[in-house]
Order: C-alpha cells, then structure tokens, then sequence
C-alpha cells in the first residue's frame, strides 16, 4: 500500500491540481479534521472509484469551534490517518497549518443564513459559518470536480449543497451513508472521548432512531408520537442530556407536520462531556 503525498501549502495545492486538470484528471475531495475511522474511509473509497485523483484534507478548522467546545482536545493521529488513506487508495493529503488557512488579518466567512441556525446551529452559533467558510476555502485551494460528505452530518450536508448552489460552485457534491458499529453507534472521531458506561449508554442515539423508522413503517405518520417515543427511549438514563430530537423534511431541513413525504429523524445529546449526533431517513410507508 502506497502511503499518500502529504501537501502543506496552498500554493503547493494549487500547482498540483492545475497540472492535474491540464491532465484531464477528474478531482475529487474528502474533507476530514482526521482522526480517521472507517466511515471517513467510505467517503475515500466513494472517492476512489468517482474519480481519476483523490485528495483528503486533514484540518482541525478553529473557525467551526465554539470557544467553550472541543478544538484543544479534538483527537489527532497523523500517521494512523495516512495508513487507513493508503488504504482506500487515495493519492494525496492537503494538512495545513492553521497559518495557512488563516493567515494574520482574515476576516472574510461563508455562511447559508437560515440552515445555519436550525438544529445544531440553533446550540452552536457559528458553527456552520466556519464549516462553509473552510469548504469554500478547500474548494477554491483544490478545485476539485466532486466532493464527498457523509450523512451521519445531516445538516452539514445540506449547508454545504445550499452553498454550492448559491454561490456556483462548479463542484459535485456526493453524500454517503453513515458507518455503523456493529451495534449501531454511528462512527464518530468523539466517540474515543467515552467511558465505556457513557459508549453503552450512547447506543440508545440510534436506537431510538431505530424505534422511530420502525414506526414509520408500520404506518405512523405524526412526527409529534415519534420524538416522543424517542424522547422516552433516550430518557432511560437519566443522565443523558437532550439538545433537541426533531423530524425534518429530508431536503429542505424544514418541520414537517406529517410525514408524508421523505423526511428525516436527527438528533443530538449528551452523554456526560461529550456531544453526539446522529440521524436516519424516515420515509412514509408507500413512497
Ligand atoms: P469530520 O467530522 O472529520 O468528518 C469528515 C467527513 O466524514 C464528513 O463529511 C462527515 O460527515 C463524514 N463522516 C463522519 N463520520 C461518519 C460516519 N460514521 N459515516 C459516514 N461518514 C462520516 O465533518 C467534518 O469533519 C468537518 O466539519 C469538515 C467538513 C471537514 C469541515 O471542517
């Protein structure tokens, strides 16, 4: 297994991908802040087959951080990350320093208005200005054709296609599905953050999703019964902090009153310092 060509500056970026795209090659980009797990490895191995070059960025982004959150503690392992990328394959690394990206004086930022505020936005104000203004930042260094983005970040997801649209990026934006323990937890680099009661009480997050999609197909159709059957399963451990368990309209990210059309379970909660999201599609029974 070939180990990925690091990359560390812009302009070192720049060159590349201009030469490549004079080649003819198809780009495609995998946004990471590293710490790698498996279900980073699925949007590579996406990526692999999608395109001609895959590059992964490594980026602790300060901009998407509140100042009482995580960036200080948030997990790194450089060389564990470039053996799981030379796994899949993939070709280079873009891992700026901070410096790079944020050079003394910057002021400029991204930001789609009102998805921003919903959900997580509505808990971590400015949260997705920095998540768009890095990816439009990494789309300008790498110009890459597509971009992969998992749906375990729902609403992430949706930002960054909202900001694609409204400012013309020329960029193919490609959700994954999430990755999965084998008991359901969505892979997250925080989950290392859990004891192991807090990781066995982390799995009522899916399962309470579970419960919910399971309802919808045998035929409930009020969002209010599911967040509240959600809400119980959660509540199990009292311990447990519950930021918000909403349903959505799949593609707008909306409240929906009914689900009547393809819509979406999301969540966030607390398991002791650690914050955890997850979400699933809720589709209506004959869709
Ligand atoms: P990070 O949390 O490292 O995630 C990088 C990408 O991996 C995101 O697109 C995320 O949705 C995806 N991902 C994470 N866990 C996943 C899972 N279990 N299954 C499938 N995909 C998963 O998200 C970010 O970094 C940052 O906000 C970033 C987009 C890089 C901007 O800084």
């Amino acid at each position: 297994m070939k180990k990925p060509q690091t990359i560390k500056t812009v302009s070192g970026m720049r060159t590349l991908s201009r030469k490549a795209k004079a080649a003819g090659k198809k780009i495609a980009l995998v946004p990471t802040m590293g710490y790698l797990h498996e279900g980073h490895v699925s949007l590579a191995r996406r990526a692999r087959k999608m395109a001609d070059l895959v590059v992964a960025s490594i980026f602790v982004n300060p901009a998407q951080f509140g100042p009482d959150e995580d960036l200080d503690r948030y997990p790194r392992d450089f060389q564990g990350d470039l053996q799981k990328l030379a796994s899949a394959a993939t070709d280079y690394v873009f891992f700026p320093s901070v410096r790079e990206l944020y050079p003394e004086g910057y002021q400029t930022h991204v930001e789609a208005e009102k998805l921003s505020r919903e959900l997580c936005g509505a808990f971590r104000p400015g949260h997705f200005r920095g998540v768009a203004t890095v990816v439009a930042k990494l789309f300008n260094i790498v110009q890459p054709d597509l971009a992969l983005f998992g749906e375990k970040d729902f609403q992430q997801l949706r930002v960054i296609e909202r900001m694609v649209k409204d400012l013309n990026f020329p960029v193919r934006i490609i959700g994954v599905p999430t990755v999965r323990d084998p008991d359901g937890l969505a892979m997250s680099s925080r989950n290392s953050y859990l004891s192991a009661t807090e990781r066995e009480h982390a799995l009522s997050l899916s399962h309470s999703l579970f419960l919910a999609r399971e309802l919808v197909k045998q035929g409930e159709t009020d969002p209010k019964v599911l967040t509240e059957r959600a809400r119980r399963w959660v509540s199990q451990n009292p311990e447990a902090r519950i930021e918000y368990i909403e349903v959505r309209d799949a593609e707008t990210l909306e409240p929906v009153k009914k689900i009547d059309r393809p819509c979406r379970m999301l969540l966030a909660v607390w398991e002791g310092r650690t914050r955890l999201i997850d979400n699933v599609r809720l589709n209506p029974k004959n869709n």
